[in-house]
């Protein structure tokens, strides 16, 4: 084999030893045994390549001669991450799910630094296109392997509380939240997936380079990822905070039980504040918003996870006094893992129970802790669930569950290392509850439904709708092909009826 290209670096003496067939490392001098690369010549030309792999392994890496299940890193120079993926498809080489593919550029910071640098969103190749939206998906039609290739769909995507990109996602969410108050529905939807896509990034998005690939990224939104990366600001999401009309939106919204009309209402009398709204006499307020006054400053200041544990035995406790049997989940952000709320919200269900039984409970429950002192609000809404309705069209429709919306007295010694407060002399804290009470067969439709993120609610939806021809919602799953309603008895075989890999509820956070 003549070498047709010379290494560009590199000393010249050893040239014609480094277009041999490089030897791999004996086991002694792999320093990072957490690492198995393999150098794709492709583009990059045989001899440049026996240079990187010759120089990875001096440093103490494992370099493959050939591609192989136990490479974990695929470096190349030149190719997009589609090139390579289209290589290994050549190959038919089955690559497992957590391989990495890189630009030589990580390589040679590597080489740099004399050990493994981090992988950033600048090293990482992308995919473009987008698999999972393809029209015509078929069930044996598996993804590529090895890349993580990102879909337009937040229910194929796994989203952390960790999210690597907040400076991009906070200002989205502004921007999201200023055209829900004014009721501009599809630019509230362009920003939440933004959002919700940016979330989801395993690296920072640094250089408008790092935004190729990935979907949901329109114009609109690169411009505003553009302005921040240079800028370190968005100008329109700076404007939207000094708007008067979402100031005072997101200020009165802030109160439970005041929605966009009341807000748009008071913000046309020209009210301001709240203390203003709070001592104007010509006002009539629900009971929901007098509530909302009473305890305001418990209820914005978030649920901690040990208030939202405690809650969790006082629930249990309640409804098991009455439903012995009664299977009582945390569902919302708590069970995605978040360390604070809004509210703690419980799904329960029981499977030996009669519908009457059933129906009473939650009115049992409510009317225990009204004896005791502990309900300060309580709007207990009836069932108007039908067993055999379909599935609603809607991606934002409510459930028909029997449910209650509470306002709940939490003693301070219910709560485990609870310092706060007490020393002000209030010895409890108002918490905001949701129970829902669901039929035993639609359990796991409804642990779906209220386990959130709205976002991943959403396109669990859009998903099943468009590429499933698939009708879901809170209580079922109707395949309209087959014209059935699909049975499940836990989250796993829902995602299984949808052709979805299953998401773990802390992978939710969308
Ligand atoms: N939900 C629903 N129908 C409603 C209200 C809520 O299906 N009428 C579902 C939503 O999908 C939501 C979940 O229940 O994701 C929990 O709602 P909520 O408490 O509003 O949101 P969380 O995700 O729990 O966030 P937070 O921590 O702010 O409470
Ligand atoms: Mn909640
Ligand atoms: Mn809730």
């Amino acid at each position: 084999m003549e070498p047709l290209q010379l290494a560009p670096t590199g000393p010249r003496k050893k040239r014609t030893r480094l277009t041999d067939t490089p030897t791999a490392s004996t086991s002694e001098d792999i320093k990072f045994r957490d690492l198995v690369l393999f150098i794709l010549e492709k583009k990059m030309g045989t001899s440049r390549r026996a240079f990187l792999m010759e120089l990875a392994r001096r440093k103490g890496f494992r370099v493959e001669n050939e591609l192989s299940d136990s490479v974990t890193h695929i470096v190349a120079e030149n190719n997009s991450g589609s090139d390579v993926l289209e290589w290994l498809q050549v190959q038919k080489i089955k690559a497992s799910s957590q391989l990495e593919l890189l630009d030589v550029s990580w390589l040679i910071e590597c080489m740099g630094a004399g050990k493994p640098v981090e992988m950033t969103g600048k090293h990482q190749l992308v995919v473009k296109g987008d698999y999972s939206a393809s029209p015509n998906p078929s069930p044996q039609k598996t993804p590529p392997p090895a890349v993580k290739k990102i879909s337009q769909y937040a229910c194929q995507r796994r989203t952390t509380l960790n999210n690597n990109n907040h400076i991009f996602t906070d200002a989205f969410e502004i921007l999201a939240e200023n055209c829900e108050f004014r009721e501009n529905e599809g630019s509230y939807v362009t920003f939440m997936r933004a959002a919700s896509v940016l979330k989801s990034l395993p690296f920072t998005i640094i250089s408008m380079k790092d935004t190729e690939g990935i979907p949901c990224l329109g114009d609109k939104i690169k411009c505003i990822i553009e302005e921040i990366i240079e800028d370190g600001e968005s100008s329109e999401v700076k404007a939207v905070l000094n708007d008067e009309r979402y100031k005072s939106f997101k200020l009165f919204t802030s109160v439970f039980g005041v929605g966009l009309k009341t807000s748009e209402k008071w913000f046309r009398m020209g009210f301001r504040t709240l203390s203003k709204i709070r001592t104007d006499n010509t006002l009539k307020f629900t009971q929901m918003q007098k509530a909302g006054f009473l305890y305001y400053e418990d209820l914005v200041s978030c649920v901690t996870r040990a208030e939202a544990d405690a809650v969790n035995v006082l629930v249990k406790e309640a409804v098991r006094a009455f439903l012995p049997d009664a299977f009582v989940t945390m569902t919302g952000g708590f069970r995605r893992g978040k360390k604070v709320g809004h509210d703690v919200d419980f799904l329960i269900t029981s499977p030996g129970s009669t519908e009457e039984e059933e129906q009473q409970v939650l009115h049992k429950v409510t009317k225990l802790w009204e004896k005791e002192g502990l309900l300060l609000y309580c709007d207990l809404i009836e069932s108007t669930f039908e067993k055999f309705k379909l599935p609603s069209r809607k991606v934002d429709a409510l459930d028909h569950f029997q449910k209650c919306f509470l306002i709940l007295k939490l003693n301070h010694q219910r709560v485990d290392s609870c310092k706060s407060n007490q020393l002000q002399g209030k010895t409890w804290k108002a918490i905001r509850v949701d129970l829902v009470m669901c039929p035993y067969e639609c359990r796991a439709y409804a642990l779906l439904g209220w386990t959130g993120s709205r976002q991943f609610e959403r396109d669990l939806r859009r998903y099943a709708t468009h590429e499933r021809k698939m009708m879901l919602d809170n209580h079922a799953l109707y395949d309209k092909t087959k014209r059935i309603f699909l049975e499940a008895d836990s989250e796993e075989e829902i995602f299984a009826h949808l052709g979805l890999e299953y998401i773990e509820p802390w992978e939710r956070n969308a």
